[in-house]
């Protein structure tokens, strides 16, 4: 019989191939989100935690994008198991054991990300442009999103302080993954890989981690002790809104804190919320960082408090998940009114903030209503998602009445300095 032989290098990942591949980056994509959300409430300093929360996103994104390719190659079948893969993964995940998060976010930025980048380029080198056209579309945005991410890690990493166990760490991941081979990603499982030395099994901070360089405070304005001092009107609705702004830091936390905390039980749908949940209140955070800058403020100017993170600490994860829901169904209506006040009085960036802040919280509610009631009903729990908002809420009315003369005194010291300076620079 005659037949026309062709070998062509558009030929050299079959179907199989290229599943098991995709399959694999999928798993170690989505381990980058945990890694990343579990290192965002005990790193201090403040410009990583929320380069974190932008790349956690971006990971995110990049997972589902790789985890629906492997299941189109794959159709009918739904399962994604890391089988054959389970010791790279492990591996993989090792590089999360670090001292700190400054040493963990500069292994991530030139071990992990770097790696990633390798991988996916050599897929790109390796895949058929005609047969593969999907993979490759996702896998040249994620490729793009990673050098954007290097870029950005490069900068929040400038400032970054780590000790003498944090300079051994690094050196010793990066020489584990040197020992590893560069074919490390996409080539043939392993057995075992070169281990990382100076390991720290990891855990996540349930109290969270603020930044020297900026103001610390047990309440970081007065009305987060007392809210019936109210949020004040002109100047100070103004400061008021840009450091609670800025204070969205600790949602951004519990977002991460949650995700790692949920993620291993849930459907892969939560990490796409979770992550964007962490990324919207980060953004936030940056919200208020940039309103102050703009009125003059330097970082020591900027007070931060935790008390919201702090109260899920000894909770369970869906109570803190409650903690999240009961600020955002609590306060949501104040954002559109703000805007309009803001608006009104020609204050339009601060409208701006407010008018997009409200629009992701709207999502926001909807994600806490939604994954209450899914981990509640998986859980059998009899409880209702207000049952567990209203068990949230007295955790952190605890707190706030923990704040003793000393605290008050603190706060009400730094609400007259803010105003001050925000006043100079009100009618310079
Ligand atoms: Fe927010
Ligand atoms: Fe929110």
């Amino acid at each position: 019989m005659t037949h026309i032989l062709a070998s062509d290098p558009r030929a050299a990942l079959m179907v199989n191939d290229a599943a098991h591949l995709l399959k694999r980056c999928y798993l170690l994509q989505r381990e980058c989100v945990l890694m990343q959300a579990g290192w965002l409430p005990g790193t201090p300093d403040l410009a990583i935690k929320l380069a974190l929360a932008e790349s956690l996103w971006e990971d995110a994104l990049i997972a589902r994008e790789l985890r629906q390719r492997v299941l189109e190659l794959r159709y009918p079948e739904r399962l994604i198991a890391p089988d054959a893969d389970q010791a790279l993964l492990d591996w993989w995940c090792g590089f999360r054991d670090a001292p700190d998060g400054a040493s963990f976010a500069r292994g991530l930025a030139s071990v992990l990300k770097p790696a990633l980048q390798q991988a996916y380029q050599t897929y790109l080198d390796l895949s058929d442009p005609l047969d593969d056209a999907p993979t490759r579309r996702l896998l040249a945005h994620a490729l793009a999103d990673l050098e954007a991410q290097s870029a950005r890690w490069a900068g929040a990493l400038l400032d970054a302080e780590h000790g003498p166990a944090g300079e051994a760490w690094l050196s010793g991941a990066r020489a584990a993954w040197a020992a590893a081979g560069e074919a490390t990603l996409l080539g043939p499982p392993q057995a075992a890989y070169p281990p990382v030395p100076g390991r720290r099994p990891f855990q996540i901070a349930r109290h969270a981690a603020r930044d020297p360089r900026y103001a610390r405070l047990a309440f970081a304005w007065p009305d987060r002790i007392d809210s019936a001092r109210g949020p004040g009107e002109g100047l100070t609705l103004q400061v008021r809104a840009a450091v609670h702004h800025a204070n969205e830091i600790w949602a951004t936390e519990m977002a991460a804190a949650v995700l790692v905390d949920l993620a291993e039980q849930a459907p892969p749908e939560f990490l796409d919320d979770a992550a964007r949940w962490c990324f919207d209140e980060s953004r936030h955070c940056r919200m208020g960082l940039a309103r102050l800058s703009a009125f003059g403020f330097s970082p020591g100017d900027i007070p931060f408090d935790t008390f919201s993170y702090d109260a899920g600490a000894e909770l369970d994860p869906l109570t803190r998940l409650g903690i999240i829901f009961y600020f955002e169904t609590t306060f949501i209506h104040t954002k559109p009114q703000r805007a309009r006040i803001f608006q009104a009085s020609g204050d339009r960036l601060s409208a701006h903030d407010m008018d997009y802040d409200w629009a992701d919280e709207q999502i926001h509610t909807h994600y806490g209503s939604h994954w209450l009631k899914h981990f509640l009903e998986q859980a059998g729990e009899t409880r209702t998602p207000l049952e567990v908002r209203a068990a949230a809420e007295q955790a952190v009315r605890r707190l706030q009445a923990q704040a003793g003369p000393g605290d008050v005194a603190a706060t009400e010291a730094r609400f007259q300095r803010a105003m001050a300076l925000a006043s100079r620079y009100a009618n310079a």
